[in-house]
């Protein structure tokens, strides 16, 4: 490689990036947007302005406070979060619009997160669809039973990449790659927004939480990061870029400190990153309280300087705490923040209301409300994602699908027939009464000739094995044994952090119990995280992972193991062995000296293989696939060209399934030390029983380019390595030259 020649070819790449990833065009047309803000600017007192940067939450019911409606009267209000329902929003909307002097509207957000009533899978299970169209579809219907409940915004998509799995949101966002997480956020984007969030059917996103929140050390939630630069640029940053590329308005700054700056005062990510390179020109909220929170960082001595070095350094909206607005005046008159830096804050928070259109469409439809949500479309929506979601682990023997004629089935353990768990962590307005268990997935689905029987078992985390023998029995009289163990919604989401990503309580004991009886047994794992399942998946013949799948989950899953839906869902993080492997993520770097078997001087453990349980990528289908005949366009192209790669994929069972052929891609030797593997493509595709396919990749100078030493964007020389496969470790190699024009 030459660094140096290699950078000369910048701007050319520069150029042809920029122009194939401009935002597709997420702008209302409303041309006269900046006049009217102009305008409003020009009339606003200074506790105006501040007050349009505060939002306040409302009561955990979904009501707003009634301090709400005095601050709104009076303007100095910007926005309330959690406050839900038509008759609520319109009521507080009112006195915004109606009695204030300006009548500037609020905007009301929420965290909808996979789902607003309708509960679609949690996004961790989305991505393991490995299918943007059936994420898109998911934020869309989130989106319309959103704004028919009075709200305008969602805290959603969470693009943090992942790689540590004891860190609990790694179930809210697309696990730990970020080509599929830079695919995820563009999708959801397009999903909540469409092409313009002004319509009566679309919401306002938020990337967050920007940013490297996802590297939190030891995987405990609210953390310090530490991420160089480079692995920032490449690894953390891509998911974000991509949402701003899909037009999102808005961002929220995350909790942690990153590299000792807390994301919610580090100038660099915050208007270096974001506004200067990216010219993101939406707004960024705070996290909850995080502006408060530089205090307990450290950054800051008291809360005025909190408010200052936030808002210096780029967050324009207060969530919760009040800094600003206590301390906004003092600090303009000791020069501390300046008046473009707070009218440039009201114009970015103004300029998404524009664009939602609620200078002009203040209110919600009242009797609109009911009719939008948790509609039969929008539950079969939810059953369809759900099922694409899920990721068949084993099958051996083919024991799946089942039979629907079978004579008995006993239908085993504590997230059987929990409705509560289902829905995952962040169900937004979901009702554990609305979902479908697994056991009444499974009665609905078999004909009235087979027994189901029920028995918990055990709890998912106490001690206790009263149950055991109930299931034992069960199992005993039953043809066949779906069990299903796992975690409980809340042990994944927001401060759910593990240190064992072992299932928890007596539930593998149970599963020991119940393999004794000779049955054959079917797995169903219902979590939030990878958890780490050695025994289970040695020695239980079929284990289906089946995630939070919502609302519609036990028909979901019936779909699934009685073969209506061949599973085609794929690993969109690693599952370890051992907790003690994480952080672990196939896109790792080789070190100098590689895990080696034969070699005790090598990276690697003393009591664990290195390798992982279930690599990244991986699931199986009621049918084989047969991936061959990979050819290469060239054996050689320049720097600013283009690769085609093309593959034969045949579907050799007999049954129609799903593949989702990946491609990898590795250099050899870069200016910057290069990941093993990085996945660079992808496609779900449906084959008939013996079809056979070609598909194309298309490598260009966006996947083929790093970051390099001096930061930029750069497809260096040298030669490369590309891989197809079904998942990141069966693989067919080819190499090739990219070489200076
Ligand atoms: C804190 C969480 O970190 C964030 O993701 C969420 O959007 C806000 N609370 C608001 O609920």
């Amino acid at each position: 490689m030459k660094p140096i020649k290699a950078f000369c070819l910048l701007l050319s790449v520069v150029v042809l990036l920029v122009s194939s990833s401009r935002p597709s065009a997420v702008r209302p047309s409303q041309s006269d947007i900046e006049p009217r803000i102009a305008v409003l600017l020009a009339k606003m007192t200074l506790a105006e302005k501040l007050g349009q940067l505060q939002q306040l939450d409302g009561e955990g019911n979904g009501t707003f406070r009634p301090e709400h409606l005095d601050l709104a009267r009076k303007g100095l209000l910007g926005s309330v979060l959690n406050v839900r329902g038509t008759q609520r929003t319109n009521q507080l909307q009112h006195v915004a619009v109606e009695e204030s002097r300006l009548k500037i509207p609020l905007i009301f957000g929420f965290d909808v997160i996979h789902g607003y009533r309708t509960i679609f899978p949690i996004p961790l299970a989305e991505a393991a669809t490995w299918d943007p169209a059936s994420v898109e579809r998911s934020a869309a219907v989130a989106a319309v039973e959103t704004r028919a409940s009075g709200v305008h915004w969602t805290f959603a998509p969470m693009v943090d990449i992942a790689r540590d799995a004891r860190w609990g949101r790694i179930a809210e966002g697309s696990g730990e790659d970020p080509y599929l997480g830079s695919a995820m956020a563009k999708a959801r984007v397009r999903g909540f927004q469409g092409s313009s969030y002004n319509a009566s059917d679309k919401i306002v996103a938020c990337a967050k939480h920007w940013v490297a929140y996802g590297a939190a050390e030891g995987g405990r939630d609210y953390n310090t990061t530490e991420v160089s630069e480079h692995t920032l640029r490449d690894i953390y940053f891509p998911p974000f870029k991509a949402a701003v590329d899909a037009g999102v308005g808005t961002l929220m700054s995350a909790f942690n400190s990153l590299n000792g700056i807390p994301s919610s005062a580090n100038p660099f990510t915050l208007t270096q990153v974001l506004r200067n390179e990216w010219k993101f020109d939406g707004f960024v909220v705070s996290d909850y309280t995080a502006v408060a929170e530089l205090i307990n960082h450290g950054l800051a001595a008291n809360g005025s300087e909190a408010a200052r070095l936030a808002i210096n350094a780029g967050v324009d909206m207060e969530m919760v705490s009040r800094l600003y607005n206590q301390n906004g005046s003092k600090l303009l008159e000791q020069h501390g923040i300046s008046e473009a830096t707070i009218d440039e804050a009201v114009r970015r928070i103004l300029r998404i209301k524009f664009r939602l259109g609620l200078f002009d469409k203040p209110y919600s439809d009242e009797s609109h409300e009911a009719g939008s949500i948790f509609t039969p479309d929008h539950l079969a929506a939810a059953r369809a994602v759900a099922a694409r979601s899920m990721v068949l682990l084993k099958n051996e023997k083919q024991l799946l699908p089942l039979s629907r004629n079978l004579k008995s089935i006993a239908v085993i353990g504590p997230l059987a027939d929990s409705k509560l768990d289902v829905l995952g962590s962040w169900s937004g307005d979901g009702k554990p009464d609305d979902a479908v268990t697994l056991l009444q997935g499974i009665k609905t689905k078999v004909s009235g000739q087979t027994r189901v029987s029920y028995a918990q078992g055990c709890e998912i985390t106490d001690e206790s094995t009263a149950g055991f023998a109930e299931a034992v029995r069960n199992a005993r009289e039953a043809d066949i044994v779906i069990l299903a163990i796992g975690e409980s919604a809340s042990m994944s989401g927001e401060a759910a952090v593990r240190s064992s990503l072992d299932i928890p309580g007596r539930q593998l004991d149970l599963s020991k119990a119940i393999m004794q009886t000779g049955k054959p047994v079917v797995v169903v794992l219902m979590n939030g995280r990878p958890l780490t399942i050695g025994w289970i998946a040695e020695s239980v013949p079929a284990v289906l992972e089946a995630w939070f799948a919502g609302t519609q989950a036990g028909n979901a899953i019936a779909d699934v193991l009685f073969g209506d839906v061949n599973p085609g869902g794929k690993l969109p993080v690693t599952f370890p062995r051992s907790v003690g492997q994480e952080p672990l993520y196939y896109n790792h770097l080789n070190t100098g000296r590689p895990p080696d078997e034969k070699n005790k001087y090598t990276s690697k453990y003393l009591d664990l293989p290195w390798t992982p349980l279930f690599p990244f990528g991986y699931g199986l289908s009621y049918t084989q696939f047969r991936l061959a005949n990979m050819q290469l366009s060239g054996k050689q192209i320049p720097v600013d060209g283009t690769l085609t790669v093309t593959l034969d994929v045949q579907n050799v069972g007999q049954r129609s399934g799903d593949e989702v052929v990946q491609l990898y891609l590795r250099a050899l030797a870069g200016s910057v030390a290069r990941p093993v593997k990085e996945l660079k493509g992808f496609q779900r595709i449906t084959l008939e029983g013996g079809e056979k396919k070609q598909i194309e990749f298309r490598l260009t100078p966006e996947q083929l380019g790093f970051h390099n030493r001096e930061m930029k964007f750069v497809v260096e020389p040298g030669e490369y390595k590309v891989m197809t496969g079904s998942n990141s470790e069966e693989l067919i190699e080819s190499n090739f030259m990219v070489i200076e024009r």
